[in-house]
């Protein structure tokens, strides 16, 4: 498998260094106590949503267009007014159910038991105004829903999508993907890989599925031995569990908040950042850093939960950038105890620019390219030392091109009948002027992270708030 752009792994020099962190995007580090208060009184909140019947919700998502809410949770699927009143409650679960069942069907003699369908994606696609909802139950498929009543299921479809069991993290998003970005949007997915069925090896870690009608959450481009989609090869998948936090889209990239594995070999856990580029259909383009969140020699080496936005001035001030760039809040809490991935109670809120980010990605690549360090990534294809690459335009007599991946993706862009200084610079920074729609939530809100437990991000739908707890919804107005 060809693996390009490179992140050169486990050298130290491409960890976030405690300077570089504060010289390239600290900027604040708000230490969370465990027991930090709401930050609306109860006074401010406006309407609650409880279900006494509720074992847990998991996913709650609020239309930019409406105001209506819906709200993924175990065995039910709500659909709620702007004011929080139930509109539609849906009961998906839970089912007779085995992970020896295929997405389809089970074998007749497979005894199969009750099992509880935990949610685990809930997108709005305002293309085709559908919501899609996705459960751990036959293989982790998906529904395709009507906005205006969630009742009625507009397709129903076999693949295996998400994670299969109630723990297994999967994160989605729609953002623009293949074939014709940024026109064309796809749905964005990272799955933990759960040992457990022999169907589950054909689910991919990472993919970029279609939101076509007719190609409904296939892999959005297939080839043979590339397309978008990223195993983890068979021989790691297994003591290499990657967990998915947080998913987003910014300047040309998607991008993956995960904790996982220092390397193969050590059972210390970090975060990662894993980037595709919205137009490469072969992810050759995935890539991925570690990132760093420290305080007072205290290192926070466990994301719990992220948010992407816009800075606003007053931080943008503080970062050096415009009040329009994006900025990713994200939480981290210290491991419990070494080799665990288990976070203790406290957490610390790092804040990075986007661009501090980009940075920080091409300037491994380009160390990568210059020869330094390791590619990293073993537990996709072995790890290999990076090789110094000279890229030259075919328009130039001499050429010396030594990663053929590199070349292939050269060729598919056009770029070498270029006769650019620096091909590389240019394949990467043509990206990141395009601007793409955003993820329609545009609050963000340190209740979500009580406790340094994973919780939701809140939403805004005109002067209102929107927040889930495991099992409650409120809503507050927000003030001026
Ligand atoms: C993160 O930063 C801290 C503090 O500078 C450092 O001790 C730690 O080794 C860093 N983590 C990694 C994985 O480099
Ligand atoms: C939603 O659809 C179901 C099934 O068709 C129907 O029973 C229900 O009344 C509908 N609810 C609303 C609010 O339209
Ligand atoms: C789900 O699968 C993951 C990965 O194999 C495993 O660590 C976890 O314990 C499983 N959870 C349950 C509830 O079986
Ligand atoms: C870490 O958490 C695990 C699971 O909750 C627990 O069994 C273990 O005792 C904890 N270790 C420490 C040092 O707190
Ligand atoms: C963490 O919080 C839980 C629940 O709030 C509590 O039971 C536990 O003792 C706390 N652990 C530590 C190490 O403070």
């Amino acid at each position: 498998m060809l693996v390009f752009p490179c992140s050169s792994e486990p050298s130290t020099t491409t960890m976030l260094s405690h300077q570089q962190q504060l010289r390239l995007l600290l900027s604040i580090l708000v230490l969370l106590s465990p027991r930090l208060p709401v930050r609306s009184t109860p006074a401010d909140i406006v309407q609650r949503f409880h279900d006494p019947e509720v074992k847990r919700m998991n996913h709650l998502v609020v239309d930019k267009n409406t105001g209506r809410v819906y709200v993924g949770a175990v065995n039910r699927l709500y659909q709620l007014s702007p004011d929080l009143s139930l509109v539609v409650k849906e009961v998906t679960g839970p089912k007779g159910d085995s992970t020896a069942c295929s997405m389809i069907d089970c074998p007749r003699e497979t005894p199969t038991r009750l099992v509880d369908n935990v949610n685990k994606a809930l997108v709005i696609d305002y293309t085709t105004t559908r919501l899609i909802s996705c459960g751990s139950l036959s293989q982790g498929t998906c529904r395709v829903r009507n906005l205006h009543n969630i009742s009625d299921v507009v397709q129903e479809v076999k693949e295996a999508v998400v994670a299969n069991n109630a723990t297994a993290s999967t994160v989605a998003f729609i953002a623009p993907g293949p074939p014709n970005p940024p026109v064309s949007q796809v749905m964005y997915v990272g799955v933990t890989f759960t040992g457990n069925s022999p169907y589950r090896s054909e689910v991919p870690a990472v993919s970029s599925r279609s939101l076509d009608k007719d190609r409904m959450l296939n892999i959005a481009e297939a080839a043979v031995t590339t397309g978008t989609r990223m195993y983890v090869n068979s021989l790691s998948r297994e003591r290499y569990p990657i967990n998915y936090v947080y998913g987003f889209s910014s300047g040309g990239f998607s991008y993956f908040m995960t904790t996982q594995m220092k390397n193969t070999d050590t059972a210390v856990f970090i975060s990662k950042l894993v980037r595709v580029c919205h137009d490469d259909e072969h992810y050759y383009s995935y890539t991925e850093i570690p990132i760093n969140c420290t305080n007072d020699g205290t290192y926070y080496n466990l994301v719990q939960a992220a948010y992407v936005g816009k800075a606003g001035s007053v931080l943008a001030g503080d970062l050096g950038i415009t009040a329009q760039d994006d900025v990713l809040f994200a939480v981290f809490s210290e491991s419990n105890s070494t080799n665990s991935d288990v976070p203790k109670n406290h957490s610390a809120l790092c804040v990075y620019s986007l661009k501090a980010i980009r940075r920080k990605f091409m300037t491994n690549i380009q160390k990568c390219f210059s020869g330094e360090g390791h590619r990293g990534l073993e537990y996709i294809s072995p790890s290999h030392k990076c090789i110094l690459t000279v890229v030259v335009s075919k328009a130039s007599s001499r050429r010396s091109l030594r990663a053929s991946s590199f070349r292939t993706r050269l060729e598919n862009r056009g770029l070498n009948q270029e006769k650019e200084k620096n091909p590389l610079e240019k394949l990467l920074d043509a990206r990141l002027r395009w601007i793409y729609s955003r993820y329609f939530i545009s609050s963000f809100s340190l209740t979500n992270f009580r406790d340094g437990k994973k919780g939701f991000a809140s939403h805004e739908y005109g002067s209102m708030s929107f927040f889930a707890t495991d099992t409650q919804v409120v809503s507050w107005r927000h003030k001026a």
